[in-house]
């Protein structure tokens, strides 16, 4: 029969959450959501001259599969329109959407547990210091060619932090 089983994982950037989601998700055959590449995916719209609200109401599943939304650019861009309350909500219901669909689902991403999927059958909270989020963040982007300095990375992550805790 058909079942319903939400998984949700919370945590800031660059805690461990996606690592940990991937192999849950695995292990038990569940879809998976990283939650933050819904942000990235609707910022790399918005880079591109789309309005902010239409590109998170026409989201789709194959908008995630872009291989440019890891860079710091849209990284910004995501957590700029994370702050207009219109497109969180249009994201909500997406990610709601993706929560209840049949045959289990991980989300991984702020406020997962909380305002998103309060009602999830499982719920975990990963985190870590800013220093090691910035250095596991640093090895990700040096690792795919991208010319960043250790510096750069953790004022970012401060900066974003700071933002979407202000939200
Ligand atoms: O986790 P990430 O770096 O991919 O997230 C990119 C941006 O998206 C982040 O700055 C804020 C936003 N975001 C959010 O508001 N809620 C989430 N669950 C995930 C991401």
């Amino acid at each position: 029969g058909a079942m319903k089983f939400t998984v949700a994982i919370d945590g800031p950037a660059a805690a461990g959450k996606g690592t940990i989601s991937r192999r849950v998700a695995a292990e038990f055959g569940f879809a998976h959501l990283d939650t933050g590449l819904i942000y990235r995916a609707t910022g790399a719209r918005v880079l591109e001259g789309q309005d902010p609200l239409r590109a998170a109401e026409f989201l789709r599943l194959s908008d995630l599969e872009r291989d440019d939304l890891r860079t710091p650019d849209v990284a910004d861009a995501a957590s700029q329109v994370a702050a207009i309350a219109e497109v969180r909500e249009a994201l909500v219901t997406f990610q709601r959407n993706f929560a209840n669909r049949e045959g289990g689902a991980v989300l991984d991403g702020r406020d997962i547990g909380t305002v998103i999927c309060p009602e999830a059958e499982v719920k975990l909270f990963v985190t870590a210091t800013p220093e090691i989020r910035a250095e596991r963040r640093y090895q990700e982007l040096t690792a795919r060619g991208l010319d960043v300095t250790r510096e750069d990375v953790l004022a970012d992550v401060k900066t974003r932090d700071a933002r979407d805790a202000s939200r």
